[in-house]
């Protein structure tokens, strides 16, 4: 029997049956392609899932946030420089177009709508060109109802607003005064632009990511999206590493690759992971039962049980996925200007900058399969991924 969430996620998936049938199809060739990396150490397709960052500019500065919070990657100078170039994705929209399957598309950033109407023709072009499409925004820049009606017009099929809690907590959080007020007019402006243009795409999701910043804020966020109407409400647990395992990590991935970045220092905090378990229990177990119009997920599913929570935040030896990550099998990570990586969080390996290849040729190449190759024996010989990757939840980000 489908649970009331089961029912309503696929109520919702059914609007845009294309990102619906994608996801779905991504999710069953994830599967297969772990089994057989695990023997071959390599993909057998092409990627089914193409995740571009963007650009590392972005003009808030939320605490948590790996990129521009506390122990944020880039000084602001360096962000400035950091995009990828618009006709390099011109350029692999034609490739990928010629391919039998088209991968799902994600931008993310930085904040992606800094590069305003360039961004929405790019998504324009990709959508003319048949892909399913889906960008993570703060929302702040869609308080310009000129700007979201250009969005909705691409035919886009799902926007990801970042909402963190009430006014005071999202503000706080996200670093200025004004972020709140704008995203909501951002979610009313574009709810207001389907309307007039009687589009049932794009979905609208709300993404909250919980921390000890925002624990408490669970119930006023399911509340804004009773009155925002929105399509979905799907929460993140912090994604954090520790000291230790931070610099375990880095040794390895040394003596392995002989590399030396390690983007997962940004990510060492485990002081905002200090959650109170039975508030957070007790305020999902509410949510759930709930009798809502949308969907409300927690890292996808709808029921956690205590124990679960508090190994995702006290335990984090304990791994929050067991088996062996198929994102290098699966999915191709983009990342300023152009290179090729295999996390999109945690970039520290890259194959080749697609100024000079196209992505067929650095997807099946040599450098690409010697990480995999590793990263493979790793899991085999250890039973868990790297160390860093612990509580790296991007498996439960639509
Ligand atoms: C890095 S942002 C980029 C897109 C856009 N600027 C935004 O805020 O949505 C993508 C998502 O990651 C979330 N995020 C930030 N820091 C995180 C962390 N440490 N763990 C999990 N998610 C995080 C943000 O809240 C946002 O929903
Ligand atoms: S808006 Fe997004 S990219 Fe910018 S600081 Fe916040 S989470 Fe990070």
């Amino acid at each position: 029997m489908l649970n009331r969430n089961t029912f309503l996620m696929l109520k919702k998936l059914f609007l845009s049956p294309r990102f619906g049938f994608t996801l779905l199809s991504l999710r069953v060739i994830e599967l297969f392609n772990t089994f057989y990396a695990k023997f071959h150490y390599k993909p057998l397709f092409k990627p089914k899932q193409i995740v571009f960052r963007i650009t590392e500019q972005c003009f808030l500065k939320c605490k948590m946030c790996g990129q521009r919070g506390q122990r944020g990657r880039f000084t602001l100078k360096q962000r400035e420089e950091m995009n990828i170039s618009l006709s390099l994705i011109y350029k692999l929209a034609k490739e990928m177009s010629k391919w039998s399957y088209k991968p799902l598309i994600k931008f993310t950033g930085g904040e992606p709508l800094v590069l305003s109407t360039d961004i929405i023709d790019l998504i324009g072009y990709l959508k003319k060109k048949g892909f399913v499409v889906r960008l993570s925004t703060n929302g702040v820049m869609l308080k310009s109802k000129n700007l979201a009606d250009k969005l909705v017009k691409t035919g886009i099929d799902v926007i990801g607003f970042s909402i963190d809690g009430d006014k005071q907590i999202h503000n706080k959080i996200r670093g200025t005064d004004y972020a709140f007020d704008a995203s909501m007019d951002g979610i009313s402006n574009i709810e207001e632009s389907k309307k007039r243009m009687k589009k049932k795409v794009p979905l609208i999701m709300i993404t909250t990511t919980l921390s000890t910043l925002n624990e408490s804020q669970i119930q006023k966020v399911v509340d804004i999206g009773i009155k925002k109407r929105v399509d979905w409400v799907n929460f993140q647990f912090f994604n954090f590493t520790n000291d230790k395992l931070a610099e375990k990590s880095h040794k390895i991935v040394k003596k392995l690759y002989n590399i030396n970045e390690a983007p997962w220092r940004c990510f060492s905090n485990e002081s905002m992971a200090k959650v109170d378990i039975n508030k957070l229990y007790n305020t999902i177990k509410k949510v759930n039962k709930m009798k809502l119009k949308f969907p409300v997920t927690f890292l996808s599913i709808g029921k956690l049980s205590k124990s679960n929570i508090k190994s995702y935040f006290y335990n984090i030896n304990n791994p929050l996925i067991n088996r062996m990550c198929f994102e290098p099998f699966s999915s191709a990570f983009i990342v300023p200007p152009g290179k090729v990586a295999f996390c999109i969080d945690y970039p520290f390996y890259f194959c080749d900058n697609l100024k000079h290849t196209t992505l067929e040729k650095s997807w099946f190449g040599e450098k690409a399969n010697n990480f995999r190759k590793h990263f493979v024996r790793y899991y085999k010989k250890n039973g868990k991924n790297f160390p860093h990757c612990q509580r790296c939840n991007w498996r439960f980000n639509y």
